[in-house]
């Protein structure tokens, strides 16, 4: 497959959706979930991310969860995280739907971005419910709020449904683009796998860039294999 062919498609769509999984920020230094030196290799998510997990005991998961901050707040955005903000100057229209929870697109500088998984650096009260920018150095185990209730990260866990208003808004954005990138991602983890048969029911080609072949991989209209960090900015150049 060609990187031209692909590069036409993107030059003449009108709209664009953007799908991207811990493999665009893997080049960052950041732990991808499976697959080797993946986060789920070491660790199991039933006792780290689930709602029964953080009930059971919130200081162990917040150890993890601040260990990935303390490790994360040393990354930076890489050449596929900036070959996305240039398309998106660039694009009349693009939506990027990501499931990271690293906030490296918003640092290089991504505008209509849905973080579908939430956000590292959002906690949110189990008691007064307020949400908020948190990228303290956590001191005490776990947060509390100011008004003392426990605090969570601001993230969707397995068992837990997406935010509603950001997933109509991801659903529009793949129902109506002419186009839709995928990109790092093990298309496993549902309701994000399932998006790009989505578009392909309705004919609108999908472009996957990945390491490695993914389920996606043989449906995709086209798939280019390699670092997300090398091919986006040669498609995007
Ligand atoms: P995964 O860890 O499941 O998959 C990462 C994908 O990135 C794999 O398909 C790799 O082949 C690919 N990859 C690795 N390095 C790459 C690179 N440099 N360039 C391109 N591709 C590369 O991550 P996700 O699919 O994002 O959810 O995982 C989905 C969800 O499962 C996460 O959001 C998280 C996890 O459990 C929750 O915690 C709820």
């Amino acid at each position: 497959m060609s990187l031209e062919a692909v590069r036409a498609i993107l030059a003449s769509a009108r709209s664009i959706a953007v799908l991207t999984g811990a493999g665009i920020s893997a080049e960052s230094g950041v732990p991808t979930f499976r697959g080797p030196g993946g986060l789920w290799r070491d660790y199991r998510p039933e006792d780290l991310a689930t709602p029964e997990a953080f009930a059971r005991d919130p200081r162990l998961v917040w150890e993890w969860y601040d260990w990935r901050r303390r490790k994360i707040a040393e990354a930076t955005p890489n050449l596929g995280h900036y070959a996305l903000v240039t398309l998106e100057k660039r694009a009349p229209d693009l939506t990027l739907i990501t499931q990271n929870v690293d906030g490296l697109h918003p640092l290089a500088g991504s505008r209509n971005l849905l973080e579908i998984h939430g956000s590292l650096w959002r906690t949110r009260c189990l008691s007064c419910h307020e949400v908020r920018d948190n990228r303290e150095l956590l001191t005490r185990l776990p947060p509390r709020c100011a008004c003392e209730g426990l605090l969570r990260p601001d993230v969707v866990w397995f068992g837990e449904p997406l935010p509603y208003e950001l997933l109509k808004r991801s659903i529009r954005a793949v129902e109506g683009c002419n186009v839709m990138l995928v990109i790092g991602t093990s298309s496993l983890v549902q309701p994000a796998a399932s998006m790009a048969g989505e578009a392909l029911s309705r004919g609108t080609p999908v472009v996957e860039i990945n390491l490695d072949p993914t389920p996606l991989s043989e449906r995709a209209t086209h798939f280019l294999q390699g670092k997300a960090g090398d091919i986006l900015p040669r498609l995007i150049a």
